[in-house]
C-alpha cells in the first residue's frame, strides 16, 4: 500500500550496499520512472539512474547477455561462481551488478513480455555470476507480479497490503493485510517456509544526503 514503507526499505538496502562495497566491486542501476525517489544518488559514480521503461528494458536485456558472457568465463576457468573467480583472479575481478526497480508495474505495462523474460532469466541463474535484482511494487496483483516472476524471486518482503489476495500474490500466504504499515513487514528468506515479522529501520532524507555526500567526497 502507499505509505507502507517500500521506499524506505529500498533506501536502507541501497545505503547499506553503498557503505559496504568498494566502487570497483559493485554497480547499482536504479530504475525509477518518477525520477524523484532515487534522486539522492544522482552524483555517485557507483549508481546509474534510469527513468525510461524502454531504457530499463534495454538494460535488463543487456544484463542477460552479460550473464551469458560471465558464465562462459566462469566455465572456461573452472569457477563455480563470482566469489571463486574473484579469489582465483584478483587482478581481474568481476563487479557485482545490482538492479533496483522502484515500481515494477511501470515496466510491465510498457513492455511486459520482454521485461518478464529478462527478469526471469536473471532471477533464475544470474546470482552465481554476480547479477542481482531487487524489485518493488505497490501493485501486488498477478498481472504485475506474474507467476513466473514470483516463482523465481528467492527472497520476499511483504509490507502492509490492502487485501488477503495481495498478500497471497506477494508471499503465497495471508498475513500482509494485518500489518501496521510504516515498515512493519513479513520477511521470507530464500528456502524458508514461514516468514518472520520484522520492523524495518527508518532512514531520513538528511541521513541519506549525509551518507551520499561523504561517499561523493571519496570517489
Ligand atoms: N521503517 C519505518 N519506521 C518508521 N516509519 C516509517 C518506516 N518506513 C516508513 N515509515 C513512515 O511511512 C512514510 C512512508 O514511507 P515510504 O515513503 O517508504 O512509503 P512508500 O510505501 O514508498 O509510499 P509511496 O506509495 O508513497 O511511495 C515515511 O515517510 C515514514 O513516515
Ligand atoms: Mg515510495
Amino acid at each position: 500500500m502507499t505509505g507502507s514503507g517500500k521506499s524506505i526499505v529500498l533506501h536502507n538496502l541501497i545505503i547499506s550496499l553503498l557503505m559496504k562495497q568498494a566502487p570497483d566491486k559493485m554497480h547499482l542501476y536504479l530504475i525509477d520512472p518518477k525520477s524523484t525517489e532515487f534522486a539522492f544518488y544522482r552524483g555517485l559514480n557507483m549508481c546509474t539512474m534510469l527513468s525510461d521503461p524502454q531504457q530499463a528494458n534495454v538494460l535488463l536485456n543487456g544484463l542477460c547477455e552479460e550473464m551469458d558472457r560471465r558464465y562462459s568465463i566462469l566455465q572456461a576457468n573452472g569457477c563455480r561462481d563470482i566469489d571463486s573467480f574473484n579469489t582465483k583472479f584478483p587482478a581481474y575481478p568481476m563487479r557485482r551488478e545490482i538492479v533496483v526497480i522502484d515500481e515494477l508495474s511501470d515496466l510491465m505495462y510498457m513492455s511486459g513480455k520482454s521485461v518478464e523474460a529478462s527478469i526471469v532469466r536473471i532471477a533464475q541463474k544470474a546470482r552465481a555470476c554476480g547479477i542481482h535484482l531487487i524489485i518493488a511494487t505497490q501493485y501486488p496483483v498477478a498481472k504485475v507480479v506474474t507467476g513466473l516472476i514470483k516463482a523465481n524471486m528467492p527472497t520476499k518482503i511483504c509490507l502492509r497490503v490492502g487485501t488477503v489476495t495481495n498478500s497471497m500474490v506477494a508471499l503465497d500466504m495471508p498475513g500482509g493485510e494485518k500489518l501496521m504499515g510504516h515498515g512493519d513487514m513479513l520477511f521470507l528468506p530464500n528456502g524458508s517456509l514461514s516468514p518472520s515479522r520484522l520492523q524495518g529501520g527508518f532512514v531520513t532524507e538528511d541521513e541519506i544526503n549525509n551518507i551520499v555526500w561523504a561517499l561523493m567526497k571519496n570517489q
